[in-house]
């Protein structure tokens, strides 16, 4: 077995572990805290599935470095070396309110280019991941190249920020495509366009654990994952993002204001 082997088999089996532990926590009681406000919230499963694979990723590969969203990991302020991006649960707030429609995410980097990401639809029991350079897959189905459909073909998401932030710049989306979706966990959203069902994902902040693990995928079917100025991806700051197929990305950053 090859290195990107072993490190595939390793994290495929660490994520069904965390998996289990948050099915487990369907039956208990969550400890909900808010962060920055009262859409912003965080549970002891965050953190513990955080802690959960910073300890395995730490025992196996103690010279590469972690960025989590709870901060378990270390200071990140660069992206030299090999650097693990963890989202522990993408769609916390579905996870509380709905107890579906989230994600476990991994992207590793190594200066800056993306290896290996991973987004686990925990309840679904898809695992979208990608391998740089060996295509993107769920669960054992390779996802072909995205379809180059415009707007008007397509199912968009976008997230709730942006219908909060900037309602026309929504209305405008949603009039120029088959419809509009918001689902609520940028990972899910994300792995969602790369298997064609949706055509686009639209978001005017994500962090870079909403991103590392998608991108990976994203590049893998030939999508087009940036900010919505057309610059690249800064995984060291927060990005507006468009994530889409080439045609569709442009279309989207014509009607942009
Ligand atoms: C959030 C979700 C949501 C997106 C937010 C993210 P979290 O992640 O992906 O869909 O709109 O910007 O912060 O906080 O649930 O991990
Ligand atoms: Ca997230
Ligand atoms: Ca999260």
């Amino acid at each position: 077995m090859d290195q990107i082997d072993k490190r595939h088999s390793l994290i495929k089996s660490w994520l069904h572990e965390a998996a289990d532990l948050l099915r487990e926590s369907f039956n208990k009681e969550l400890e909900i805290k808010e962060k920055t406000s009262r859409t912003d919230l965080v549970t002891n499963m965050d953190r513990e599935i955080e802690v959960f694979l910073y300890e395995k990723i730490t025992e196996h590969f103690p010279d590469e470095r972690i960025l989590g969203e709870e901060s378990v990991g270390h200071d990140i302020r660069d992206l030299e070396g090999i650097v693990w991006i963890i989202d522990p649960i993408d769609g916390t707030l579905n996870f509380i309110k709905q107890r579906a429609n989230f994600a476990i995410m991994i992207g590793i980097y190594e200066d800056g280019v993306g290896h290996l990401g991973y987004i686990y639809d925990v309840v679904r029991d898809e695992l979208y991941f990608a391998i740089r350079h060996n295509g993107a897959f769920c669960n054992d189905r390779r996802l072909p190249l995205v379809e180059e459909l415009p707007l008007s073909e397509g199912l968009v998401a976008i997230s709730n920020r942006l219908v909060v932030a900037d309602a026309d710049e929504a209305r405008r989306i949603a009039k120029n495509s088959s419809g509009l979706r918001v689902n609520g966990s940028a990972g899910l959203e994300t792995a969602w366009v790369a298997s064609g069902k949706l055509v686009a994902y639209i978001a005017p902040s994500l962090a870079p654990w909403d991103i590392a693990a998608g991108m990976v995928i994203a590049e893998e079917v030939g999508l087009v994952y940036r900010q919505v100025t057309g610059e690249k991806i800064n995984l060291l700051q927060n990005n507006a993002v468009i994530v889409a197929n080439s045609h569709a990305f442009q279309e989207i950053r014509n009607e942009w204001r």
